[in-house]
């Protein structure tokens, strides 16, 4: 036996790979993307990976299996931009979509043949690790493993999802998920937050809870709104969030933050891309509104104040677009797809103009460059505010936009200082005493480790609202406050009769 046989037997005797199962519901390809990168160093390390996805490896990894429960549907550049205006009324009825997407992710994939046969072959899990979104449906197959879970949120997680870990929500100053807030509001705004957490609960019992609990006793006959507690006991979460970004707020001790994770080592950009870029003295302007958004379905007359507004500055131009566009001044060129991390940290690109997807967001900041961010939907609003308030970013909205505004904004961001802002959100982001992946690795070992490390959830979690939000106290003690004063008055009012008595019969 030589060296090296020697070290991978130690290593694979002392990472006694752990059996794992993965869930991933979500239509999104987003969200699967943000926890790839983690899943294949999970793979890498020994441990047996079984993935329920939608979107199945193209490539055999060792120790990964997928469990294909998609259709292979289309699910890029889908949403037209004129449908999401990123309008309060978009951000109020974003939830509906959220919900019905959920509810189709929950019946077409817990039907699939793949994942019935898959049920019905003898496994035992280790760990199970599940996107927590909108498909709680999904929480029925926790029940028939019966195996410590650990949430993975793409996102900044929503109230329903920060409520199985009881993480403080005070809506006070912690904006809620749909709210293109900052964590300093006015009255009125916290009025709105307040209102909008509510908002979050009430469409998550009635129009996710609900139906994804029919879809599971239908699927794998599991009620997952029966014994709530040991049904959602989730042993941890991690978050593609950092409070560098994100803004700071509390968390319990088991809400991981891992924002950045899914940034791996740059690869090449194609030859002719990166000729363009290379060959661009005065800086790159990156463009693109991420891969849900049709892009082509920018509207018409936004989309010639921005030309206009590109055709008078001094930078070349990358366009994430997948059609041809006309019109096009010189020095803008439009690409179908684009490696957008390599773009973001090539030296030479200055700007990101962006629809603030978190993605997209984290990997310019990982990078350094200033964005303008013209929010759409869902999260985008409240990560646009919070790159502002740090300083990484400005906002502008697309009913705003017009060529003299476009041209303001670019102003602002190529400044010296703008950039250089960027720059220092860049080493602050990076600065951690682990990096992201080797903290994900470390807990989840952690948790398989203490088999569910319930030691870690806070009391808060089982408690009931009530007892929560102190009303029993408050209303105890506004009794005894009463009853006490009552008392008092009473009192004050004999006294007061005495006093009046006894003078009368002392006049008398
Ligand atoms: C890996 O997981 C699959 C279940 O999908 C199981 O059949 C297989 O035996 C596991 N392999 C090991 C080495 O545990
Ligand atoms: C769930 O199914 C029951 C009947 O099985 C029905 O009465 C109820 O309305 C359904 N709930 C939701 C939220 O779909
Ligand atoms: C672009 O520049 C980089 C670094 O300066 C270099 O490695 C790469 O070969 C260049 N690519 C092209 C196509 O010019
Ligand atoms: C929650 O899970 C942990 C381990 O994962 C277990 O020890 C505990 O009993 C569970 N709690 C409930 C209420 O099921």
């Amino acid at each position: 036996m030589n060296y090296t046989e020697i070290l991978l037997l130690w290593i694979s005797a002392s990472s006694h790979g752990l059996n794992i199962l993965v869930i991933l519901p979500h239509v999104g390809k987003s969200h699967q993307l943000v926890f790839e990168p983690l899943l294949k160093q999970l793979a890498l390390r020994k441990h047996n990976l079984t993935v329920i996805t939608r979107f199945p490896q193209k490539k055999t990894i060792a120790n990964w299996r997928d469990i294909n429960i998609g259709d292979n549907e289309v699910t890029t550049e889908i949403l037209d931009m004129d449908l999401l205006t990123g309008t309060r009324l978009s951000q109020l009825t974003c939830r509906f979509l959220l919900a019905g997407q959920g509810e189709h992710s929950c019946a077409s994939g817990l039907g699939k043949d793949e994942l019935q046969n898959f049920l019905k072959e003898e496994n035992q899990f280790d760990l199970i690790l599940m996107e927590l979104f909108n498909t709680n449906c999904f929480m029925g197959l926790v029940r028939l493993f019966e195996a410590p879970v650990i949430g993975l949120s793409s996102s900044n997680p929503p109230a329903w999802i920060q409520r199985l870990f009881a993480n403080p929500e005070n809506p006070s100053y912690i904006p809620t998920h749909f709210t293109g807030f900052s964590d300093t509001m006015t009255f009125l705004q916290r009025v709105e937050n307040t209102l909008q957490l509510g908002w979050d609960k009430f469409m998550y019992e009635y129009f996710m809870a609900g139906p994804g609990n029919n879809l599971s006793r239908q699927y794998l006959g599991v009620d997952t709104l029966k014994e709530v507690d040991a049904m959602y006991n989730v042993s941890l979460l991690l978050t593609n969030t950092h409070f560098s970004l994100n803004l700071p707020r509390p968390l319990v001790p088991n809400v991981i933050e891992v924002g950045g994770i899914h940034i791996e080592e740059p690869k090449a950009i194609p030859d002719n891309m990166a000729k363009f870029i290379n060959e661009s003295l005065e800086g790159v302007i990156y463009m693109s509104m991420g891969s849900t958004l049709r892009g082509s379905s920018f509207p018409i007359e936004k989309r010639n104040a921005f030309l206009k507004a590109f055709s008078r500055v001094q930078q070349r131009v990358i366009w994430k677009w997948e059609t041809d566009m006309e019109n096009k001044p010189k020095n803008v060129e439009t690409f179908r797809w684009t490696p957008q991390r390599e773009i973001l940290c090539h030296p030479n690109t200055k700007v990101f103009i962006s629809h603030g997807g978190l993605l997209g967001t984290i990997e310019a900041v990982y990078c350094g460059v200033p964005i303008i961010v013209i929010p759409q939907y869902g999260d985008q609003p409240l990560n646009a505010k919070a790159l502002e308030k740090v300083g990484g970013g400005i906002i502008l909205y697309l009913q705003d936009s017009t060529e003299e505004t476009i041209l303001e904004a670019l102003d602002k961001v190529l400044s010296p200082k703008f950039r250089q802002s960027a720059k220092d959100l860049s080493e602050r982001f990076k600065d951690r005493p682990s990096s992201p992946m080797e903290t994900a690795i470390y807990w989840i070992e952690y948790v398989a480790k203490y088999r569910g490390a319930s030691h870690i959830r806070t009391a808060a979690v089982l408690m009931p609202a009530y007892q929560y939000l102190l009303m029993d106290v408050i209303a105890f003690i506004a009794s005894i406050v009463i009853f006490l004063s009552y008392c008092m008055y009473k009192i004050a009012a004999l006294v007061f009769m005495k006093l009046r008595t006894q003078n009368k019969i002392k006049t008398s």
